[in-house]
């Protein structure tokens, strides 16, 4: 290590601080990290640390194929090897992009150093003739206006390029804002870390604060475990209610759990954020971007709205509690944050489905759905694989209408693999063209969070994995109830059990014959469980027996 120039006396015990950074011209959403490392420097230097910076795999969203959540548990394994392997002493997280701190978090959950996360940062809010416009959330509207003949695709393009005018993260309230929200509601990053604007200079102090607070953390030895209590992640599912958070949150926060061995289910989801108001107006489920909630006063600001159900006094990464840093926030924008007396919608948070369809749970985020279709029966139109859907979809004599229920099958962990964002179905052109606006879908897929519409999700087990999913047929009446939380396939016992003991008999054999594919295959979790691989559950701590010489 002389060889890069380090000094003769930095090797004198001092705590050594690694800086995992997913950094990459490939992840765009997280191409500050390179910078954002340069600060963390400062601080693990000047608090008398040695900070040593290693790259992860980075996963970018709009890159990666056939989708990023197939490598998810593959950085997590990367990150988790490479903490405990190297010798170091605590770590700092450098992620944003919507699976890169899930997985970087899994990975060293499962070594158990003392731990910070700094995220890369929101985009600027996007601009488009004189109007904000969102990553994600404005990118699904306008594509529909495409396809209904209402917007030309010049505008289209127009807007793409409005809406990616700095680095960072998705500016709504998608997969990698609403991780970072909680990140911070579970005591993990410095308090504004969620919503400060990746080109913020505040952002690069942050940085600089959290590298002088890991080598304090490394001194004191203050392990992730100490902070990723049960009270952590209720919080966690308390915020997600209030911000209108993303679904895919879900499955990291099962994984994650998993790795700690901390109890959570999918039904604590439902039980936990029942009571929660949706708080935060921000897209998709409302209307403005990161960029005015950190305005309004951000996640402290939040935070002291729903206190009266958060754990206030859990250990935070700072060494202040939640209680001593919502002390002193304040809301500087009430459309933005709203009072629980006033909230942008009653219902928020996450239902949990049970029925016979879904025999594992299925999700749905009711702030994101038409109030109209919270409950509906409709027929069945079924699509066997995302292949047959964009086939067929927009096919003039498909049989379909509004009070149809769109049915897609093999887009779940095993099925795609790596269950993809598709859940959120376009909907038919024809019915486009008539007005229509949301209709009830359902798959064994995720969808991303800058996403929206009744949207039936994560149905376990999947099409592949022989859940009933698998075997309903086009014409099937289907019930769905948000409010009894109840996913019904209207035939009887019997015949479900003879469609499922004939989908057995003429079972196709798995495709992947080697590599990550085949290990994903044969060792992926379903949905309520987080989708992590079975072996990966749990956690193996810091300690290597061996010597590399
Ligand atoms: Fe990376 Fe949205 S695509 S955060």
């Amino acid at each position: 290590m002389k060889s890069e120039g380090l000094p003769d006396d930095v090797f004198d015990g001092r705590p050594v601080i690694g800086i995992c950074n997913t950094w990459s011209e490939l992840t765009p959403c997280n191409s500050d990290l390179r910078d954002i490392a340069e600060y963390v420097k400062r601080g693990v230097w000047e608090a008398g640390g040695l900070p040593l910076e290693f790259p992860a795999m980075s996963l970018g969203e709009t890159q990666m194929r056939p989708t990023a959540m197939l490598f998810r548990n593959l950085l997590a394994m990367e990150v988790e090897e490479s903490i405990r392997g190297n010798p170091i002493d605590a770590v700092v997280l450098l992620g944003g992009c919507d699976k890169t701190s899930p997985g970087q978090l899994m990975g060293a959950a499962s070594v158990d150093l003392p731990t910070m996360i700094v995220s890369s940062g929101p985009m600027l809010n996007g601009k488009f003739r004189g109007k904000d416009i969102g990553s994600g959330t404005d990118v699904w509207k306008f594509s529909e206006s495409v396809r209904a003949g209402e917007m030309q695709l010049k505008d289209f393009m127009g807007a793409e390029s409005g809406m990616s005018r700095s680095v960072g993260t998705c500016m709504t309230m998608g997969s990698a804002s609403t991780f970072a929200c909680i990140t911070e509601a579970m005591g993990l990053s410095l308090s504004h870390n969620a919503t400060l604007p990746a080109v913020d200079a505040r952002r690069r102090a942050l940085a600089h604060q959290t590298g002088r607070t890991i080598v304090d953390l490394a001194r004191r030895d203050v392990r992730l475990s100490k902070i990723l209590t049960r009270e952590a992640f209720e919080n966690a599912i308390r915020t997600i209610a209030a911000i209108g958070g993303s679904t895919n949150t879900v499955l990291h926060l099962l994984a994650i759990a998993g790795r700690l061995g901390v109890p959570l289910t999918l039904a604590d989801f439902d039980r936990l954020s029942r009571e929660i108001p949706l708080l935060v107006d921000l897209q998709p489920s409302g209307r403005f971007l990161m960029e005015d909630f950190h305005y309004a006063g951000g996640m402290p600001a939040l935070m002291k709205e729903i206190a009266p159900w958060l754990a206030l006094d859990c250990a935070t990464v700072s060494g202040r509690t939640h209680r001593e840093t919502i002390a002193e926030a304040e809301c500087f924008n009430r459309e933005v944050i709203r009072t629980t007396a006033e909230p942008v919608r009653e219902t928020a948070g996450i239902w949990v489905l049970k029925g016979n369809l879904c025999p594992g749970g299925a999700i749905v985020k009711p702030s994101a759905a038409a109030d109209e279709l919270h409950r509906h029966q409709g027929r069945a139109v079924v699509f066997e694989s995302i292949e047959d859907f964009k086939a067929r979809i927009d096919d003039p004599d498909l049989e379909v209408d509004e009070n149809s229920i769109l049915v897609l099958k093999g887009c779940g962990p095993k099925g795609y693999p790596g269950m993809p964002e598709v859940g959120n179905m376009p909907l038919p052109r024809k019915l486009l063209a008539r007005g229509v606006k949301d209709m009830v879908r359902i798959s064994d897929a995720r969808m991303s969070g800058t996403a929206f519409g009744s949207v039936v999700l994560h149905v376990a087990p999947e099409a592949e994995a022989g859940g009933p999913l698998a075997v309903v047929r086009n014409g099937d009446e289907i019930l769905f109830d948000g409010p009894a939380r109840k996913l019904e396939l209207l035939i009887s016992d019997a015949e479900l059990k003879a469609r499922l003991a004939e989908w057995s008999k003429n079972r196709a054999p798995p495709k992947y014959g080697r590599g990550y594919y085949r290990l994903y295959y044969d060792h992926v979790l379903q949905a309520d469980r987080g989708c992590d691989l079975d072996f990966l559950v749990g956690a193996s701590g810091d300690v290597v027996e061996r010597e590399s010489h």
